[in-house]
C-alpha cells in the first residue's frame, strides 16, 4: 500500500471512534493528517482544526485553516462526521429528519465541495465518505439515518463522473456494526439480534474500517471510484 509520497489528509469527526483511527492510521502510513473537531481538546499527537459540518462557513474555514498548516490543498477527505437521531417513523419529528440529513449527508456535500477545488487545481484527489450498511439494508428506527447514508452513494458516484477525469475519486465506505461510543448506546436486545444476522458473528473495531479506507485512498485503488465498499462482516451481502 506504499505510495510515491505524503498526502495531506483531513477526516472530520476525527476527535474519537472510527474517524480517530482513520486519522491514526492515516498517520501511521506516513501522511500529513488533520481531523476536525467541534469542541474541547483534540486527541494527542495529532493536529486539528474545528469544523462544524452544518454550517457552510464553518467548513470553510476548517479547509482554510487545514490548507494553512498543510502548506498546501486537501488531498485526501474522509467525510466521517456523523450522528444517529433514532426512532420509529410514526414519531420522526422534522427536527430529527433534517439534523440527520443536514450533518450526514449535508455535511458530506459541504466538505466535498470545498475538497473539491484545491483537488481540481492538483488534478488528484481521494474523496471517501463513510456511509454505512444501513443505507442500503434498511433499518428500523432509522429512517432518517438511512436516507441519509443512502444519499451519500449518489452524491459519491456523481462526484465520480464530474470529476472521474481530473484524478480525483469517489467512493464510499459501509461499515457495519463496529465498536464504538455510537453502537455503545444501543440496547442489549437489539445488539444480539444484529449479532445473528452477522455472517462475522462479530462486530468490527474501528481499525478494521480504517484500514480499508487506507487503502481506498491510496495509489493501488486509483481505478476504483462510485464504488461501495462494505466494512461489515457480510451483514449487508447482496445490498
Ligand atoms: N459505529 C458504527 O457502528 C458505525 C457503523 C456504520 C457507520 N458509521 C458511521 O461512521 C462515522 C463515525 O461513527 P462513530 O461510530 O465513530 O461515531 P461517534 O463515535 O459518535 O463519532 C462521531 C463523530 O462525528 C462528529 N460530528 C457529529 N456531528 C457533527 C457535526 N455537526 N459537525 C462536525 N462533526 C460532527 C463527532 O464530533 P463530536 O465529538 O464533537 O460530537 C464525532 O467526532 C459516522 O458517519 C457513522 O454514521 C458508524
Amino acid at each position: 500500500m506504499a505510495d510515491t509520497q505524503p498526502r495531506n489528509v483531513l477526516v472530520t469527526g476525527g476527535n474519537r471512534g472510527i474517524g480517530l483511527a482513520i486519522a491514526r492510521a492515516f498517520q501511521a502510513g506516513g501522511d500529513h493528517v488533520i481531523i476536525t473537531h467541534r469542541s474541547g481538546e483534540p486527541p494527542e499527537g495529532l493536529q486539528a482544526v474545528t469544523c462544524e459540518v452544518t454550517d457552510t462557513a464553518s467548513v470553510d474555514q476548517a479547509f482554510a485553516a487545514a490548507e494553512e498548516i498543510f502548506g498546501g490543498p486537501v488531498e485526501v477527505l474522509v467525510a466521517n462526521a456523523g450522528i444517529t437521531r433514532d426512532t420509529l417513523l410514526m414519531r420522526m419529528s422534522d427536527e430529527d429528519f433534517d439534523t440527520v440529513i443536514d450533518t450526514n449527508l449535508a455535511g458530506a456535500f459541504r466538505c466535498a465541495r470545498r475538497a473539491a477545488t484545491g483537488m481540481i487545481r492538483k488534478r488528484r484527489g481521494r474523496i471517501i465518505l463513510i456511509s454505512s450498511v444501513v443505507g442500503l439494508y434498511g433499518s428500523p428506527g432509522q429512517t432518517n439515518y438511512a436516507a441519509s447514508k443512502a444519499g451519500l452513494v449518489g452524491l459519491a458516484r456523481s462526484i465520480s463522473r464530474e470529476l472521474g477525469g481530473r484524478g480525483i475519486t469517489a467512493n464510499v465506505v459501509a461499515p457495519g456494526f463496529i465498536d464504538t461510543e455510537m453502537t455503545a448506546v444501543l440496547p442489549d436486545e437489539q445488539k444480539k439480534a444484529y449479532l445473528a444476522n452477522i455472517p462475522a458473528g462479530r462486530f468490527a473495531t474501528p481499525e478494521e474500517v480504517a484500514s480499508v479506507v487506507r487503502f481506498v485512498a491510496s495509489d493501488d485503488a486509483g481505478y476504483i471510484t462510485g464504488a461501495v465498499i462494505p466494512v461489515d462482516g457480510g451483514l449487508g451481502m447482496g445490498h
